[in-house]
């Protein structure tokens, strides 16, 4: 095991719980939904399950189709019925070569699209004429949704093979209710339907994603199985850190390690990004890694990542978050009227970035996050 910090991992340590569970949901056609906080291994988790599955899947997040507050539904739905497509081709012909999908979003997915649906036309023998309209005009993506969104059957139902949809990020498509109203609900009532296609999602809006698939209200209660994917436990991050030092070839003090997991909580992205800062030691000490993490919470890398996400939050939740950071959870002396300390707290709660501890306490569950607010 090395130590890896930024993309998803293809060897996630001590996740075959979650791993194994996923997979045995999915052969099931159990829907899913993962749910835990960000940089705790998700995606990870995710890819290592859908790697050894023959049947054919897809994974897409559906974050990259933010914009700003809203959401760019036509490219969401190009790309994710060229990635059907593409899917169904490679696992009724895999070593027949296929145009090279293109990962950008927009026109160009959109014309690659054709020329996926004409050979499709060719290769499948099925009648794809009425496919083929409803991505003739790009503005009008979004009135071939239903159709977009039964291509998974479809195709399940041509090939003969169960599909597998995996929707990352997914609580960022409430953004577009906003133009496309309902939006949800279609979906619901469309998978729930598909007897061929198996759904899994995921997401980092813990409060969000709880609340959609809890509530009595909401279009997807009770559809969802969940899995909470947690931070290591203490012993857990230890022995990540043991073995990842132990295959680099950095001794080290035992007191150095669990300075590191005290100072970073089990979160395995972190762990990781400490592991590598230590790779230059030969004998990581204690006053080393204490060194190291310190200077964690001002690396360049670490403090833009944070507060891009920070950025992102809405007025009242910086607000909320920068206080609670600098007083270290507690909502006393906020400058923000009561209806926008509620909010803010609201917001936070829904996206994960803190979780309520008692009356007026809260604790903000990334300690990275903390440091770097605490010093801005
Ligand atoms: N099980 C794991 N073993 C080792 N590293 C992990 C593990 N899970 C996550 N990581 C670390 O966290 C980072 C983010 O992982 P990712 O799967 O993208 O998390 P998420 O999708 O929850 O945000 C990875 O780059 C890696 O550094
Ligand atoms: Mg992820």
């Amino acid at each position: 095991m090395k130590f890896v910090f930024g993309k998803p991992v293809d060897e996630p340590f001590d996740r075959e719980g979650e791993i194994g569970e996923l997979r045995s949901m999915i052969v099931r056609s159990q829907p899913t939904a993962l749910i835990g906080v960000r940089r705790i291994g998700k995606t990870s988790v995710i890819l290592k399950t859908l790697k050894p599955m023959n049947t054919p899947k897809i994974y897409l997040s559906v974050e990259q189709y933010v914009e700003g507050r809203s959401f760019d539904l036509n490219s969401f739905i190009a790309y994710f019925s060229s990635l059907v497509v593409t899917e169904a081709l490679r696992t009724l012909e895999p070593t027949r070569k296929l145009p090279l999908l293109l990962r950008e979003k927009g026109h160009e997915a959109v014309s690659t699209l054709r020329d996926l649906l004409a050979y499709l036309k060719v290769t499948l023998n099925i009648n794809p004429i009425s496919v083929e309209l409803y991505f003739e005009n790009r503005s009008k993506l979004k009135d071939a949704l239903k159709e977009a969104l039964e291509l998974p059957q479809l195709l399940a139902e041509k090939t003969g093979k169960d599909f597998t949809v995996v929707l990352d990020e997914f609580q960022y498509l409430r953004l577009a209710e906003q133009n496309y109203p309902g939006l949800l609900h279609l979906l619901r009532d469309t998978w729930q339907f598909q007897k061929d296609v198996v759904y899994t999602i995921s997401g980092s809006s813990v409060g969000t994603l709880n609340h959609m698939i809890a509530s009595r209200e909401q279009p997807f209660y009770g559809f969802f199985y969940p899995i909470h994917v947690q931070s290591f436990p203490r012993e857990t991050s230890m022995k990540f850190l043991r073995e990842g030092f132990e295959e680099e070839g950095v001794k080290y003090e035992e007191e150095a390690l669990q300075e590191a997991v005290d100072r970073l909580d089990g979160i395995p992205a972190w762990l990781n990004l400490f592991g590598l800062r230590a790779l230059r030691y030969k004998n990581l000490e204690r006053h080393a890694a204490r060194e190291i993490l310190n200077k964690l919470v001002e690396d360049p890398i670490v403090v833009s990542l944070v507060l891009k996400e920070y950025q992102k939050l809405g007025k009242n939740a910086k607000a909320v978050l920068k206080h609670l950071a600098k007083t270290g959870g507690s909502i006393r002396g906020i400058v923000l009227s009561r209806s926008s300390t509620t909010e803010g707290l609201r917001t936070l709660l829904q996206e994960g970035y803190i979780q309520r501890f008692e009356r007026g306490k809260y604790t903000v569950a990334d300690p990275i996050i903390l440091e770097v607010l605490k010093h801005e």
